[in-house]
């Protein structure tokens, strides 16, 4: 079994769900890993981390102090959110404001631990994370930390997509350009998983969930490796 079953024509188990679960830590390639795979099996995409990057823009813009829990799952509640579920393009808005790029500077990846760590509000994000999957007939690539614990654990596939500290670590420093400190950018990969882990478990697999640690790989590599775990886990080895 190889992932080169998967060509560009291939719809993958047509009409039947197809959910594929990745989860995992910054800085392990797992968007841009799942995009491609959800590209290539013409599936639909979620990026979760986007959604609670979403709420954490939505609680600065109106005030709300992140450390008040109440107010911060108050706010999960009436955010008018929307987001793109097709991997060729990024979107995200609140309240019809274009937040994309908004919410991938510094000021939100710094903030967005304290949001992803208020329980009420995840509840909520979860819950409207479970209705996207629905309404997409459970046709998915769907990434975050908590999708094959939480979220998803029924999925048909499910993998944890892993890489050592310092891939992690070179990664990030890249995708940012070299603009950041070794200490800073420790802080941002490590500092920010370590405070998320607290409330969800990422860095060991659960019961079923299929390893993928790319620290080796390259990013034609990873996706190819994802595929035939796609492969192994639908077809039967
Ligand atoms: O993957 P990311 O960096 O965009 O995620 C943003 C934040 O949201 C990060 O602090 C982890 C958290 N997150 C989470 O707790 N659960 C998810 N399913 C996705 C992201």
């Amino acid at each position: 079994m190889t992932h080169k079953l998967f060509g560009p024509e291939q719809v993958v188990r047509p009409g039947k769900p197809l959910v594929i679960a990745i989860d995992g830590p910054s800085g392990s390639g797992k968007s841009s890993v799942s995009k491609e795979v959800a590209l290539r099996l013409k599936l639909a995409y979620l990026d979760t981390g986007a959604m609670y990057r979403a709420l954490t823009w939505y609680c600065l813009e109106h005030g709300i102090d992140l450390t008040d829990s109440a107010a911060v799952e108050q706010a999960s509640e009436i955010m008018p959110l929307e987001i793109s579920t097709a991997a060729a393009t990024e979107y995200v808005a609140v309240n019809g404001t274009d937040i994309t790029e908004e919410i991938r500077k510094p000021r939100i990846s710094e903030a967005v631990s304290s949001v992803a760590t208020t329980l009420g509000a995840r509840t909520e994000l979860i819950r409207r994370q479970r209705q996207l999957i629905d309404q997409h007939h459970r046709r998915m690539v769907v990434e975050g930390r908590d999708i094959t614990t939480v979220v998803a654990p029924g999925a048909e596939v499910r993998m944890l997509l892993t890489a050592s500290e310092e891939a992690r670590l070179r990664r990030r420093g890249l995708q940012l350009g070299g603009t950041q400190s070794a200490d800073q950018l420790a802080e941002q990969v490590t500092g920010r998983d370590a405070k998320d882990s607290t409330v969800v478990n990422f860095t060991q697999a659960a019961d079923g969930v299929v390893i993928l640690d790319s620290s080796d790989l390259d990013f034609e590599e990873t996706v190819g490796a994802a595929l035939t775990i796609v492969g192994k886990v639908i077809y039967g080895d």
